[in-house]
């Protein structure tokens, strides 16, 4: 029988909403993470650190009794953010990084940074006291081609940026191109990328090959396949700068499936076991453990967790729901359109 020990991993990306759909998926991410880095993309977005003090509450409210899950709190930057309250946030360990997204890049972006110019006295002050900031890396300029925003994002923002706040602890998140590989790797210690579930298994041929798939649809948009790979190497290689972001985002199906569908793909639910399978295929399921739960908390200098988690690989196909219900509407889970053989064994020890 196969079986894999591994320390308890952390999710260093996850959108977990709030009200119904937050009572629906907490669960999930609950059941085999110890730790995420939590989104503040709500609407209205959480900007103050009292704002993150009261969603981490609803999110505690809204796990099983006996969890011991722990939020990281994230502050969503904007243009009028202060510096005082984003450091006192930090001070008193309520807050754990602060978010930018660039204004209108993704869902709930709008309060987003127009003009980097704006925060630069807030990033200064990070870098000052060495508090991470996470990215999504993206251009919103309509001129550029979407395949192409990350790449430009990098070039125009990132490395611009990187040389002018060396000190400054930056994720580069969900990285989808070879570029951003590249960009990560040659940065240096205050840099680090995270790569999505998803992004190792699709290319953009899942959402656009023989008929438009909404599930597959998220941002950053999947790209080619030699990105697709170049992601799988920096991930399976045991590269301590790279680690899990899983970006699972649920919407719930009437807002991914209508002309104008909302990007997020929700993987919180069998993400531990497509990456046993992506890292098995590779031949490298002895470094999935420092993608999971080893490079994230020493980038973030944060313990590693105590606890072990055993996967388990299953000579049947494992039973995963295609959909969960929240508040009387459906969520799709991510396809990853192969069996999924392996499981997590329950309980934690
Ligand atoms: C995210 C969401 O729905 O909040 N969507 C997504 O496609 N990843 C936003 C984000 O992380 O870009
Ligand atoms: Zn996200």
């Amino acid at each position: 029988m196969k079986t894999l020990t591994i320390r308890q991993p952390d999710d260093w990306h996850l959108h977990l909403r709030d009200a119904a759909i937050l009572k629906a998926v907490a669960p999930f991410s609950a059941a085999h993470f110890k730790r995420a880095i939590i989104m503040p993309n709500l609407v209205p977005p959480v900007v103050t650190a009292a704002d993150a003090m009261a969603y981490r509450e609803q999110i505690v409210a809204a796990l099983p009794p006996d969890s011991d899950f722990q939020p990281l709190m994230t502050l969503y930057l904007t243009e009028g953010s202060r510096a005082d309250d984003i450091e006192a946030g930090f001070r008193d360990g309520l807050v754990t990084a602060v978010k930018l997204y660039p204004a209108g890049a993704t869902t709930n972006s709008q309060s987003g940074v127009r003009n980097i110019e704006a925060v630069m006295p807030v990033l200064e002050r990070m870098a000052e006291i060495g508090m991470p900031l996470c990215m999504h890396g993206e251009v919103t300029d309509p001129a550029i081609d979407i395949f192409d925003r990350e790449a430009v994002f990098i070039e125009r923002v990132l490395q611009p940026l990187r040389r002018r706040l060396p000190e400054l602890r930056i994720v580069m998140e969900h990285v989808t191109t070879k570029d951003g590989v590249d960009f990560v790797q040659a940065a240096g210690e205050n840099t680090a990328g995270t790569i999505t579930t998803h992004h190792l298994i699709i290319n953009r041929n899942a959402i656009l090959a023989g008929g438009i798939r909404p599930h597959y649809y998220c941002l950053p948009v999947a790209k080619r396949e030699t990105h697709r790979l170049a992601l799988r190497k920096a991930a399976t290689a045991g590269e301590g700068r790279f680690f899990l972001g899983t970006d699972s985002a649920p919407h719930v199906d009437p807002l991914k499936e209508c002309a104008c569908g909302c990007a997020g793909v929700f993987n919180a639910p069998n993400t531990l076991a497509c990456l046993a399978h992506v890292f098995e295929e590779e031949g490298a399921l002895d470094r999935l453990e420092a993608f999971t739960s080893l490079n994230g908390p020493s980038f973030y200098k944060l313990p590693v967790n105590e606890r072990h988690v055993t996967l388990r690989w299953n000579d049947e196909p494992v039973e995963v729901p295609s959909k969960i219900n929240a508040g009387g509407e459906t969520i799709t889970v991510f396809d990853p359109m192969f069996p999924i053989h392996w499981s997590v064994e329950s309980g934690a020890s």
